[in-house]
């Protein structure tokens, strides 16, 4: 595949006393989208923001932001976050018995239907609900911290869905792991959208670190 990556900063591993800041930062820096991590405490075990937090932050980026949500029911939320500033929404396979709905109704709100899959669960969890995405998530740890190390696995699974989704509308993004090391395996599966944390805010140059995850740098 030969097309320009997208790099999404995740602000998990941000300094979260200067978020503003740090999401104006990776803007500035380079990112194509800035990706928010929100975990429910419920469908992993981990707590961190909701939609006044993303209302908060809202005005320090024009880039889109990348709702991926970790919670289990994601469907009477949907309205808050796309509300808050959203404009990509992703909700996980795995939380939502009514996916079909569920997606349907992140694009009724006008915003771009995501779904997540967890490194346990297969492709076939979204092949027939491939008409109402606009980006497939590939986790490629197990979500709900960040700093974790890629499951290799996964690229296996990524191939798989770039074979299902061919060259068009669908974005596959990957996220969990990705750091200039393991970046080049995933493009070469077919990954669209490069999510990462630690190889974004742990580095001392966002600039060089965004470029070094394209491989540019
Ligand atoms: C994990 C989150 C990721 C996380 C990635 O549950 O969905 O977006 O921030 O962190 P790194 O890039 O450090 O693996
Ligand atoms: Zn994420």
């Amino acid at each position: 595949m030969n097309h320009a990556v997208k790099v999404a900063p995740s602000i998990l591993s941000a300094d979260f006393a200067r978020l503003g800041e740090e999401v104006r930062a990776v803007d500035h820096a380079g990112a194509d989208y800035i990706h928010l991590d929100v975990m429910d405490g419920h469908f992993v075990p981990n707590l961190t923001f909701g939609p006044p937090v993303i209302e908060a932050i809202r005005g320090w980026s024009g880039k889109p932001f990348d709702v991926h949500l970790m919670v289990d029911p994601a469907q009477p939320l949907l309205a808050a976050f796309a509300d808050a500033g959203a404009d990509i929404i992703t909700v996980h396979a795995e939380a939502d018995v009514h996916l079909d709905r569920s997606l349907q109704r992140i694009r009724d709100l006008g915003k771009r239907a995501g779904v997540s899959l967890n490194p346990g669960t297969s492709e076939t969890a979204i092949e027939h609900v491939l008409h109402r995405l606009d980006l497939i998530l590939v986790m490629t740890v197990n979500p709900g911290f960040g700093g974790q190390s890629f499951i290799l696995r996964q690229l296996e699974k990524i191939r798989r869905i770039r074979r299902m989704i061919g060259d068009g509308a669908i974005e596959l993004e990957v996220d969990g792991g990705i750091n200039a090391e393991t970046a080049p395996q995933v493009i070469e599966a077919g990954a669209d959208v490069l999510v990462a944390g630690t190889a974004v805010f742990r580095m001392p140059d966002y600039a060089a670190a965004i470029r070094a995850l394209r491989g540019t740098g």
